[in-house]
């Protein structure tokens, strides 16, 4: 059996970590849309933004703007960033409803925790948010996928501020 099917009691259980399954209830503000879920048609949105290949293209993009364009940001990172862009694509993939890949190597990502070590305020999670918008914009993430997860990113940055 392929590791990254569903049918693998691991994929299954950490499931859980997923922020939504499948929640058609919590819809975006917006007009009615005839769309199963908030993010569109797919089950998912690791499978409506492409799967494995788009979350590694979507992480390549964001490390890629840091680097060139946001001092901020990339101050706190370590000068080869190829272990971060790798933590950050095997956590995207889980997150987004796909294979947990971070949780299956790393164990629980305890995500709030492990940046503590860096002073992240309102400037801080406003520009890791315009670095991942213009990320989704590069890698061609549409609405309402890119609406969708604008709005979830967003409040997951909000929570990892942890100075005034
Ligand atoms: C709010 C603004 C944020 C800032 C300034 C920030 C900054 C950082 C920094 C400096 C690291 C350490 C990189 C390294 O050790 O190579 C890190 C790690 C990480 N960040 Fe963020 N981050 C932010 C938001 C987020 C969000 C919203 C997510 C999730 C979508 C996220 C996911 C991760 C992951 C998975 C890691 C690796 C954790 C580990 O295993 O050590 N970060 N972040």
């Amino acid at each position: 059996m392929d590791g990254r099917s569903r049918q693998n009691p691991a994929y299954r259980r950490a499931r859980h970590l997923c922020v939504w399954k499948c929640d058609t209830s919590s819809v975006l503000p917006g007009p009615p849309s005839n769309l199963a879920h908030p993010w569109g048609a797919s089950d998912t949105p690791y499978d409506e933004i492409g799967g494995d290949d788009s979350v590694r293209a979507l992480v390549e993009n964001f490390y890629d703007i840091i680097e060139d364009e946001s001092p901020v940001l990339r101050q706190m990172l370590p000068a080869d960033t190829s272990g971060s862009r790798q933590k950050l694509y095997e956590y995207l993939s889980g997150w987004l409803g796909g294979p947990p890949l971070y949780t299956e190597r790393r164990g629980h990502p305890k995500l709030r925790m492990r940046h503590m070590p860096f002073a992240i305020g309102d400037e801080e999670a406003t520009e890791w948010m315009r670095c991942m918008g213009k990320a989704m914009e590069m890698s061609g993430v549409e609405d309402p996928l890119s609406e969708f997860l604008g709005q979830k990113l967003g409040d997951l940055a909000l929570h990892m501020r942890n100075q005034p």
